[in-house]
């Protein structure tokens, strides 16, 4: 059998302004610095990574429609949506992939509504409060649910 090892990277909602938002929570790093990070990330851990993200929750819903036959795991930081947005985790269940959940802040210590996800039970961790470098963590929590 191939090696399972590609990897859909999905960011949602305002991600992409990442530069501009609050360096005490994100650490003032761009959105472009960060998925250089995560590839490099990717590519020592021996994954394939492809890139995805959006500010529409539609387009982040069919991409997930589309990816049972071409991925075999899931890094996913959907940004606010993660708090409330049910089509997306209903999505996120259809694909049947193994999933890990992202943050680079510490939501748990934010807002209280920060501190719910939707999406938390159907994945095989949550990483959060760790910048960038938790990306790493999660890829490597994803790598060990794909199995040898
Ligand atoms: C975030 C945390 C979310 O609460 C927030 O809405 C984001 C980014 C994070 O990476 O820390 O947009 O997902």
């Amino acid at each position: 059998m191939s090696a399972r090892n590609r990897i859909e990277v999905m960011h949602g909602v305002n991600l992409d302004q990442l530069g501009r938002r609050d360096p005490g929570h994100y650490g003032g790093i761009t959105f472009d610095t960060l998925q250089y990070r995560v590839d490099t990330f990717g590519a020592e851990l021996g994954l394939a990574l492809r890139f995805f993200q959006t500010n529409h929750e539609g387009e982040f819903v069919e991409r997930l429609h589309g990816l049972a036959d071409t991925t075999d795991g899931i890094l996913l930081n959907p940004g606010a949506w993660t708090h409330y947005a049910w089509a997306i985790r209903d999505a996120l269940e259809l694909t049947g992939l193994p999933a890990v959940e992202v943050h680079l802040s510490q939501v748990e210590s934010r807002e209280e509504w920060r501190r719910v996800s939707v999406i938390g039970d159907l994945c095989v961790a949550t990483v959060s409060g760790k910048g960038v470098d938790g990306y790493r963590d999660a890829l490597a929590r994803l790598k060990e649910s794909l199995g040898p």
